[in-house]
């Protein structure tokens, strides 16, 4: 977490004055990836580096914002359609104003310096950072949100204002995390309960590939028309293809001809499956269990689901291969990004530090890691 009083002081040093601080954490997906658009169960986890954000509110109808990652400042109308352009970090800032005004809640004008700390990719910076401009915009104007409610925009302001189609994971445990525990979030009736990490559990070690990601959004939308058409064959909702049973997946495979297009759908039906026996084995403390899941969603990403890359598949095997670890898969959507492996917790620097030592021989760069903690929800960081 970026030090707030640091935060409060850049804020005066760029704009002047004093300001409310904020904070919305990054996630690392224990299990269930790419079924929350296909209305499955996910089991995601805050961790502790994040987004801060500094907010005042002006009168005169101007934003004007700041990132710590960018020495620009960015002037605009509060109340312009323009939009920024694409991949402009600006337009979660625009997009957060635009959708609070959407339900009514008008921010007038804003100084705003954001500030991520969330190290390297595939652990939400992008959620991370949406949901702390609303929380914090919809705070200021003496709107607070209901967690889910916040949510629910800070993933409109990715739909309309970034161009991904993404399911509702990260904003949730995002905005609905516990401190110490995971989320258990189920996609369709947003029903949702806290899991304990306890000091039984192994330590949840997070591994960078420190691969850049390309195509991220093109073949993230592209993987959701996919699972779109399989429900069409199939003769399911598209929102309830994750909680397919696997005998009825079984049955009705065939009518997919489509051969990647039945990958797609094999994964997301086999993932369902993963997640709930994952849940009932964290509920039993059998972690053992929970790694040979871990093990299993990585192979189906990887090879139904062609979202993992060769440095993907390096750290996972890496890290599995450790007798220290229970299982270890990709995190999140995938195209590089990061790992995570479960590790028994007196033995995690010194896996990690062989894995990285490893993986830089292979790729020549060494991998950031860091054993995720997890310290709750978004929230008020000034008092
Ligand atoms: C990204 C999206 C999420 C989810 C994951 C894959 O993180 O934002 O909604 O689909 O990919 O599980």
């Amino acid at each position: 977490m970026t030090h707030m009083v640091q935060l409060a002081a850049d804020f005066t040093a760029r704009f002047g004055g004093a300001s409310r601080t904020f904070w919305a954490p990054g996630r690392v997906n224990l299990i269930g990836d790419h079924v929350d658009y296909c209305g499955g169960v996910v089991l995601p986890m805050p961790i502790q580096f994040g987004t801060s954000v500094a907010v005042r509110l002006r009168s005169d109808g101007c934003i004007r914002a700041a990132s710590g990652n960018d020495p620009a400042t960015l002037e605009r109308d509060a109340r312009s359609n323009a939009a920024l352009p694409a991949g402009h970090w600006g337009r979660f800032v625009s997009g957060a104003v635009a959708v609070l005004a959407e339900i009514g809640v008008d921010v007038g004008g804003a100084d705003v310096l954001v500030c991520g700390d969330i190290p390297g990719s595939g652990l939400s910076s992008s959620a991370s950072l949406a949901v702390g401009l609303v929380y914090a915009l919809s705070e200021c104007t003496g709107h607070p949100l209901a967690p889910l409610q916040l949510a629910v925009l800070a993933q409109r302001v990715e739909h309309r204002h970034i161009g991904v189609q993404c399911g509702l994971m990260d904003q949730a445990v995002i905005a609905l995390a516990q401190s110490g525990c995971a989320l258990w979030f189920d996609c369709t009736d947003h029903s949702h309960r806290a899991i304990a990490l306890g000091a039984d559990a192994p330590a949840i070690l997070v591994i960078n590939t420190e691969r850049e990601r390309k195509l991220v959004h093109s073949t993230y939308n592209e993987r959701l028309a996919e699972t779109q058409s399989a429900a069409q064959c199939l003769g399911v909702p598209h929102g309830e293809l994750a909680r397919m049973p696997i005998a009825a997946w079984r049955d009705r495979a065939s009518r997919i001809d489509d051969a990647a297009v039945m990958r797609r759908a094999r994964h997301v039906v086999t993932e369902g499956d993963r997640v709930a026996r994952a849940a009932a084995a964290i509920a039993d403390g059998d972690w053992p269990l929970v790694g040979v899941l871990f093990n299993a969603s990585h192979a189906s990403l990887r090879d139904d689901f062609d979202v993992s890359c060769s440095e993907l598949d390096t750290l996972a095997a890496l890290c599995a291969a450790s007798q220290a670890c229970h299982g270890a898969r990709m995190s999140g959507a995938g195209f590089g990004g990061s790992v995570v492996a479960l590790v028994e917790r007196r033995f995690v620097a010194q896996v990690a530090e062989a894995v990285a030592h490893a993986y830089q021989g292979e790729f020549g760069v060494k991998p950031r890691w860091f054993v995720a903690q997890s310290l709750g929800a978004a929230r008020r960081t000034d008092g």
